[in-house]
């Protein structure tokens, strides 16, 4: 069991369940079953989690017991739902079924194809200045070890600035620099979670944290996203419930759905995480990059008095991948006991690569500007194509960030992806984002291509999800015996 759901938020999430498309004539106990089905399917309700009691439900919903009564075992009967006398009701799918959702995930090197697998954009024209400029400042490093643990410390004070300037006070021994985000995410792991600890992310959330949340068995609950953004009674209620050793969040244009967290909820979420023990892990690698003109909200660490709050970022959002340049930020002791935890890894990130990441910090303000330019106009070809060719998708127009989550015309995410692939566009679909295969109405597209890439790629897609609908339904094949 992972927490329970109340009545009111569960109402609250049903919505217009009485109303929804496609109901026809159907009988409200059927309605009912089929909008909860719906929200476990896309993740806005979490697997495992404890339905309300019959009577609060049907309070809650102003409907009788008994049509919540046969709602519940209309779910048994379809295996969405596992009741036990006396013990109540909790939300699961038929089958057990369970889909990997790890595994490895990098861009194609295949040229002909168009890759919307990776949200990752090409390295900027200044790349090249700040490596030339790199190299020759590497002598001042060539005659000592060249091991930093925490980083260069020109690179670790240019990422303390950059945190002060957003209104949160640091220093270079609060900064240890990593080989990327996910390295960071790593590391803090190891320090902050037990082997078989419990975990909250959002749903859908970043694939490779899940694969990182895996490599340490962590036990994972969810907080399903809504379309727009998080459900602050649901996630604090799931905060105190479940009292994970540890919250994984992306509050700055959330990979994949592209929410923005509000300030008021950033602080309560640190409030929350106190009062029940709970260190947040908070992944800014989209802060740099809102659209629009979009005011960021405080960081979440503004809000922390009790070292609650680990930081981590990067390079490869702003600037660039390759480069393989992350950080975590946090109170000075614990960036200790990071570098012990490092040393048993991989000792210390590259010196070259960190004087290239101070000189790329150095002109921040123009490669990061020209950047949001860049991905503002590639956003609106993105969604301009989508309106043309796939009208009935229907899209929240992110602020910032590198992606955008469609909900689709129907649950085919992973079979338009498997379309898709054969026509040269490689896509991610829903169920990457989530645990438990759910999330099939649901398809992450980056804007981080060239606009006429991206639209060359929506049209393909269109194509294929025409043929998706004639091709029928797939049949299945005796299994063949291999002896
Ligand atoms: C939310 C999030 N965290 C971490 C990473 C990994 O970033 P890095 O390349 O810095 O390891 C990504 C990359 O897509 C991401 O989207």
């Amino acid at each position: 069991m992972t927490g329970q759901v109340r009545g009111v938020q569960l109402a609250r999430l049903l919505g217009q369940w009485h109303a929804l498309p496609g109901r026809r004539r159907s009988p409200d106990y059927a309605a009912l079953a089929g909008a909860v089905r719906g929200l476990l399917a896309d993740g806005r309700l979490p697997l495992g989690v404890r339905l309300p009691a019959e009577r609060e439900l049907a309070e809650a919903l102003r409907i009788s017991r008994t049509t919540v009564t046969a709602a519940y075992r209309h779910l048994r009967e379809t295996g969405h739902l596992a009741s036990r006398r006396g013990a109540g009701s909790w939300t699961m799918l038929p089958g057990n079924h369970r889909v990997a959702s790890t595994g490895l995930w990098t861009p194609l090197d295949d040229r002909d194809m168009i890759d919307l697998g990776a949200a990752a954009p090409a390295a900027p024209p200044q790349l090249l200045d700040a490596a030339r400029a790199a190299a020759e400042d590497l002598p001042r490093y060539l005659g000592g070890a060249g091991y930093h643990p925490t980083g260069i410390i020109e690179l670790r004070e240019a990422v303390a600035a950059g945190y002060t300037a957003r209104g949160l006070p640091t220093s270079a021994d609060q900064i240890m620099v990593t080989s990327g985000t996910q390295h960071a995410l790593d590391l803090v792991l190891r320090l902050a979670l037990a082997p078989g600890g419990s975990v909250l992310v959002e749903s859908p959330t970043y694939p490779n944290a899940l694969a990182a949340l895996a490599g340490r068995r962590a036990r994972i609950t969810t907080h399903g996203l809504a379309a727009d953004g998080w459900d602050s009674d649901l996630l604090l209620g799931s905060l105190r419930q479940t009292r994970p050793k540890l919250a994984y969040l992306i509050p700055e244009f959330q990979n994949p759905t592209g929410h923005l967290m509000p300030t008021a909820l950033r602080e309560r979420v640190v409030a929350a995480a106190h009062a029940v023990g709970t260190d947040l892990v908070v992944d800014e690698s989209f802060v740099d990059l809102p659209l629009d003109g979009t005011e960021l909200p405080p960081p979440v660490a503004v809000y922390d008095r009790h070292s609650r709050v680990i930081s981590i970022g990067g390079m490869s959002k702003p600037y660039w991948g390759g480069l393989r340049i992350g950080w975590v930020r946090a109170a000075a002791p614990q960036v200790q006991r990071l570098a012990a935890v490092r040393v048993g890894v991989d000792m210390a990130s590259p010196v070259l690569d960190q004087l290239v990441a101070v000189h790329l910090l150095a002109h921040a303000d123009a490669i990061v500007t020209d950047r949001r330019v860049t991905l503002a106009a590639q956003r609106d070809a993105l969604l301009d194509a989508l309106a043309q060719r796939l009208p009935d998708w229907r899209v929240t127009v992110p602020r910032g960030g590198v992606t955008l989550w469609a909900e689709l015309d129907g649950p085919v995410s992973s079979a338009l992806a498997r379309a898709a692939e054969e026509v040269g566009v490689r896509l991610a679909p829903g169920p990457r984002f989530g645990l438990d295969g759910t999330l099939e109405r649901f398809l992450r597209l980056p804007f981080t291509l060239p606009a006429a890439d991206l639209v060359e790629a929506v049209g393909r897609i269109a194509a294929v999800r025409y043929d998706l609908d004639r091709a029928g339904r797939q049949r299945w094949r005796e299994p063949a015996v291999i002896a």
